[in-house]
């Protein structure tokens, strides 16, 4: 879709967003972390409506690391809950919301039933207006060891050779394959790290770090990122 203000610069075409911050949303109210990461769901849902206003083609969610399994079973099951009845209700609602997914990291550890979802949801992703990247059971280390991994058998099965290797060709085998690097990643909550999230992606992206916590990260806080990514001057490396 193209964006609606025309007077504004066009938006990135790829934003990525570490949602940060539940637990302490929840902590402030009293409330469990599980009601926190509710109130997180809610908030990726307007905050992917909105990018689809805005014109952004890629919006990139670290919705679940590697890591995050250390969290207590009660919370674990709490967030894959919250994603698997978001996944559904988006497979009936596909057409009418133009949103489309992938899924990055290993899906082989979550329960069958969420996997049959994200391979559902993938399969039915049309070229729609905009492709929401879930990270799930992602780590930035994990997908380059797997990438690695699968050019040393392609290797190993006389489909390449070892000096074959090149950044473009390693990219293909990362999850992002044929999705461009974002532009800008916003970490919300206060936290100033990248926490293992598209390490190769992020080469170039600009980092944007906000003091709100994600459930309470609102239309107006996207429109502060990219108004300060437009304000930074972007140089590859060069002067
Ligand atoms: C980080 O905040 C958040 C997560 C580890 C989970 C993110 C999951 C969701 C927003 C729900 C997923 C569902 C959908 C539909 C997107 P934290 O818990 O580490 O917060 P804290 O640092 O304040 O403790």
């Amino acid at each position: 879709m193209a964006p609606t203000d025309i007077t504004k610069p066009a938006p990135p075409q790829h934003i990525a967003i570490i949602m940060d911050g539940n637990g302490r949303w929840a902590k402030k109210r009293g409330l469990p972390r599980t009601a926190g990461h509710a109130a997180g769901a809610e908030s990726f849902r307007r905050i992917a409506n909105y990018c689809r206003t805005l014109g952004v083609r890629y919006l990139t969610v670290y919705a679940f690391s590697t890591e995050n399994w250390k969290r207590s079973s009660e919370e674990v099951a709490g967030i894959m809950k919250l994603l698997r009845r978001y996944l559904e209700e988006a497979l009936q609602d596909m057409e009418k919301n133009r949103v489309c997914f992938r899924f990055f990291g290993d899906l082989s550890k979550l329960s069958p039933d969420l996997q049959k979802l994200c391979h559902d949801a993938e399969k039915r992703s049309e070229d729609y207006d905009v492709q929401v990247n879930f990270c799930l059971n992602y780590g930035g280390r994990d997908e380059i060891v797997q990438a690695a991994r699968r050019f040393a058998e392609d290797v190993a099965a006389g489909k390449h050779n070892p000096e074959d290797l090149t950044e473009d060709l390693l990219s293909g085998y990362l999850y992002s394959a044929d999705v461009p690097d974002p532009e800008l990643i916003i970490r919300p909550s206060g936290e100033k790290r990248t926490s293992n999230f598209l390490l190769w992606q992020s080469a170039y992206s600009e980092y944007v770090f906000m003091n709100v916590l994600w459930p309470d990260f609102s239309p107006s806080d996207l429109d502060e990122a990219i108004e300060e990514y437009h304000r930074r001057n972007r140089r590859f490396g060069g002067t």
